[in-house]
C-alpha cells in the first residue's frame, strides 16, 4: 500500500521541448511525474534541468511509444511504483515538411506512428489506472489539426486524426470518469524554431517551407503558455483549447463556410 497521496503523472516525450516544459508545470503544481523518451542520456539531462526534487518524485523511463509491448510494460511499472495514475499527457509527435501530392505511404505510416499510435497506445494502456483515479488524459495536437496548412500535408492528416481519436475518446470515456481533452497550439518560440525542417526541403518546396508551421503567419507560442492550457484541461475540465485563442473563430468560421475558410488560410500562410 503506497500512503503518498499525490497525484501522478505520465509525460510522453517528456525528455525535450514542450513535454519536459509541461512535466515541469506539473511537478510545480505538486505532481509525482514519470516522463518517458527513447534515449536514456536525453532524460537525464531533463531531470537534472528539474532542480533538485526528492528521490521518486521524477522519474524517467526509456519506451518507445510506438510499441505496445514497450507501453503495457512501463504503465504496469507505473501502476506497481505508484499504485495510481492521475493523469497522462500524450506530448510525443513529431512534424515534417511537404505536398499531400508527394506524400509516400511508408512517410505517412511514420508520420501516424509518432502522431496517433503513440497517443493510442499509451492511452488504451493507461485506463485501468485513469478509471480508479478519474484522471484525465491530455493529447497534444497543433493547429494542422484543425486546418490544413501549406507545405505541412502529412502532419496536419495525422493530426486531424489525433483530433478525431480524441473526441471519439473523450464520448466513450465520459461514463467511466475519464476525462479526454486536446491542446492544438500553433507554432511554439523555441531556439531551434527555424532550423529543424531545413535538411526536409527538397527542391520541391520553396525554402519559406522550413519555417514554423510551413510559414504560417503566426507568432511563436511561449511553451510555458501551452502547458497552462493543458492544466487548464487537467484541472477545471476544459475540452478543446487551441492556442493562441482568437484563430478558433477563424477555425469556426471556415467550418461553417469553408471556401471563406480556405481563402483565410492562403492569406495567413506564405507563399513566398
Ligand atoms: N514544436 C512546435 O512548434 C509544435 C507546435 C504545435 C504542436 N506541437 C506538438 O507538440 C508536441 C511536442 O513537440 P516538440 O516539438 O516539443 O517535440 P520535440 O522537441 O521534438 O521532442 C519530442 C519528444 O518526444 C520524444 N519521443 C519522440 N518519439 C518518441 C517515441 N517513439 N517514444 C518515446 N518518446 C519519443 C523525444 O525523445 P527521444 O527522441 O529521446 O525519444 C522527445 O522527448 C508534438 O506532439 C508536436 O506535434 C509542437
Amino acid at each position: 500500500m503506497n500512503a503518498d497521496k499525490r497525484p501522478v503523472a505520465v509525460v510522453t516525450g517528456g525528455s525535450a521541448g514542450l513535454g519536459l516544459v509541461i512535466a515541469r508545470t506539473l511537478l510545480s503544481h505538486g505532481y509525482r511525474i514519470v516522463i518517458m523518451g527513447r534515449d536514456e542520456g536525453r532524460l537525464e539531462a531533463a531531470i537534472a534541468t528539474c532542480g533538485n526534487q526528492e528521490p521518486g518524485r521524477l522519474l524517467g523511463q526509456v519506451c518507445d511509444v510506438t510499441s505496445r509491448a514497450e507501453v503495457e510494460e512501463l504503465f504496469s511499472t507505473v501502476g506497481q511504483t505508484f499504485q495510481r495514475l492521475d493523469v497522462l499527457v500524450n506530448c510525443v509527435g513529431a512534424s515534417d515538411r511537404g505536398l499531400v501530392e508527394n506524400l509516400d505511404v511508408e512517410q505517412l505510416g511514420t508520420l501516424w506512428d509518432q502522431n496517433v499510435v503513440t497517443a493510442l497506445l499509451c492511452s488504451q494502456a493507461s485506463i485501468p489506472l485513469l478509471e480508479a483515479s478519474s484522471g484525465a488524459i491530455v493529447n497534444i495536437g497543433s493547429l494542422a489539426a484543425k486546418v490544413g496548412a501549406r507545405y505541412i500535408g502529412g502532419y496536419s492528416t495525422v493530426k486531424h486524426a489525433l483530433a478525431g481519436m480524441t473526441q471519439q475518446m473523450r464520448l466513450e470515456l465520459k461514463p467511466r470518469g475519464i476525462h479526454v481533452a486536446l491542446v492544438s497550439p500553433g507554432p511554439i518560440a523555441r531556439s531551434d524554431a527555424g532550423d529543424r525542417y531545413r535538411d526536409s526541403i527538397d527542391g520541391t518546396l520553396p525554402p519559406q517551407a522550413s519555417a514554423p508551421g510551413g510559414g504560417a503567419r503566426v507568432k511563436g507560442l511561449p511553451p510555458e503558455r501551452v502547458a497552462a492550457a493543458v492544466m487548464k484541461c487537467i484541472r477545471r475540465g476544459a475540452v478543446d483549447i487551441v492556442l493562441p485563442g482568437h484563430l478558433r473563430i477563424l477555425i469556426a468560421l471556415g467550418h461553417a463556410f469553408p471556401r471563406i475558410g480556405d481563402w483565410l488560410l492562403l492569406k495567413f500562410t506564405s507563399s513566398k
